[in-house]
């Protein structure tokens, strides 16, 4: 079942020929009426793509105008070209129901695994129709009998190298939208991701333990954080992302389980966030171990944030239910540059660091964050005095 098709690529001085072959899910039974189930034909054209040799760029494709009812779905690798081309234009819908995913892996909906050179584009959506997970979530229904607290990732992309995710529109995934665990060299940009502020954990992008990764170019909605750093994560760039409403761009929660923690190499500019609940966030444990360090947060534009600035070194989630430990994570080489715009309460900064392994090496300067009808205060528990000299930069100045 496999379809040729060439590409000519004509200019003035130039032509070149790449040959290519598609994998069109149509070809292999997909209705695309958002009814019948796809699952099989999107599985089949997959191992058809992905076992495709001779030939160097096969695609599989999702066409436009149509929308496709997928249940859960791994696509497995590795595969035998050197790229591989996933073109969603179409929309790609989950089923509805949770109830579907009895039998299943309640932690995702499409995953791909161990595949390399992977380039998931196409102008596509994919639709997570997370609403009635999130009406069952343990996070805002404590009480309701048999409550969820896992819900599916929309996708997973997981052990890959040299991979892409662009041009792709999320919509309502039941939990976080897109997942990106160990991968090395992973670039995401123009996607955009759509959930109601108030949906439980829909983070907009999480990665574990992957590095070279970047993420430009992308707006991010969604209710919990826009993008999350998680452990064992080192040269992470993030450039011209939009957050709101959503949680913010936060390295951690690290070192809950008492691990040794490793991010380190990350680099956070040219974005901004409106109505955010966090701006340039670090959480960690006191039961971990390790470090956060070298991390950079610069040229960022706040507009109504509850907190913009803010590094938890005794990070709990239940409030008051952690005791003091004499361990934690050391976090130091952390700098926040030119970030501007307003906060929604009074304190701009909250540096909570731990007594016994503090934060080193913090640096401002250019912060210019106005609270809205208050002096902005700032909240430093540092053993590094050297940064008290910041509160000078910040101005005062209210707006009413
Ligand atoms: C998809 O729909 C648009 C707008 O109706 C139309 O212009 C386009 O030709 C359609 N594409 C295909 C492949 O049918
Ligand atoms: C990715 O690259 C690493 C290092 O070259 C290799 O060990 C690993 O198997 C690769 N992953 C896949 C999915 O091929
Ligand atoms: C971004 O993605 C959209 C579709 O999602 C596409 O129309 C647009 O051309 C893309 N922009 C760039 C710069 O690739
Ligand atoms: C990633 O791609 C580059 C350039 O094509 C190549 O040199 C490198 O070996 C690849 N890395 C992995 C881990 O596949
Ligand atoms: C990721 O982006 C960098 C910088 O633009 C580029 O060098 C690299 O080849 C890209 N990698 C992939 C897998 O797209
Ligand atoms: C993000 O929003 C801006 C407008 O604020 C728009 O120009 C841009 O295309 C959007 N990008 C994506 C990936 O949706
Ligand atoms: C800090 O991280 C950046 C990437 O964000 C990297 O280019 C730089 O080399 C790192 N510096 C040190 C001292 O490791
Ligand atoms: C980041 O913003 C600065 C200042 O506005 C600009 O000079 C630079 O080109 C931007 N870089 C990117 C990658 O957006
Ligand atoms: C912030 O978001 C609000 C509500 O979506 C919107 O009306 C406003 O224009 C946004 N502000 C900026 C500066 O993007
Ligand atoms: C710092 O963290 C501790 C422990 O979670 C908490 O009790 C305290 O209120 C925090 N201080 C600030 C200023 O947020």
């Amino acid at each position: 079942m496999e379809l040729f098709c060439f590409l000519f690529i004509f200019s003035l001085i130039s032509s070149a020929r790449v040959s290519c072959t598609s994998f069109n899910v149509i070809d292999y039974g997909a209705k695309g009426d958002e009814v019948a189930d796809d699952s099989q034909a999107f599985l089949n054209a997959w191992n058809d793509a992905c076992s495709s040799s001779s030939l160097r760029y096969p695609q599989v494709i999702i066409p436009e105008n149509s929308t496709f009812l997928v249940n859960p779905l791994t696509f497995n690798g590795p595969c035998n070209s050197e790229y591989i081309y996933f073109q969603i234009l179409g929309t790609i819908k989950a089923p509805s129901s949770p109830q579907s995913w009895d039998g299943h892996d309640a932690s995702q909906w499409l995953a791909f695994k161990g595949v390399n050179g992977l380039k998931v584009e196409g102008g596509g959506i994919i639709d997570g129709q997370g609403k009635k997970w999130w009406d069952q979530s343990c996070r805002y229904h404590p009480d309701l009998k048999g409550c969820t607290k896992l819900a599916p990732t929309a996708m997973k992309f997981l052990s890959c190298n040299n991979s892409s995710l662009s041009n792709i529109h999320f919509i309502s995934s039941p939990q976080t939208h897109a997942l990106i665990f160990g991968c090395n060299g992973f670039n995401v940009s123009n996607v955009s991701v759509e959930s109601p502020g108030d949906s439980p954990n829909t983070d907009g992008i999480h990665i574990h333990a992957s590095h070279h990764l970047s993420i430009t170019y992308s707006n991010i909605s969604c209710g919990d954080d826009c993008i999350s750093i998680g452990d064992y994560t080192s040269n992470i760039e993030i450039n011209n992302v939009q957050c709101g409403p959503g949680h913010g761009i936060s390295i951690g929660s690290l070192g809950k389980s008492g691990n040794f923690v490793q991010v380190e190499d990350i680099h956070v500019y040219n974005c901004t966030f409106n109505g955010t609940t966090n701006g340039a966030r670090i959480k960690t444990w006191q039961t971990g171990r390790g470090y956060v360090r070298n991390v950079t947060f610069e040229n960022l534009q706040l507009f109504l944030v509850d907190n913009p600035i803010i590094i938890d070194q005794n990070y709990c989630d239940v409030r008051g239910a952690c005791k003091e430990l004499a361990s934690g994570v050391e976090i130091s080489n952390v700098v926040y540059e030119r970030i501007s715009g307003t906060a929604s309460r009074e304190t701009a900064i909250n540096l909570n660091c731990s007594r016994s392994v503090p934060c080193t090496g913090i640096r401002m300067e250019s912060i210019d964050i106005t609270a809205q009808g208050r002096w902005p205060l700032i909240v430093a528990m540092l053993a590094d005095r050297k940064v008290l000299w910041c509160l000078g930069l910040v101005s005062n100045n209210n707006t009413h």
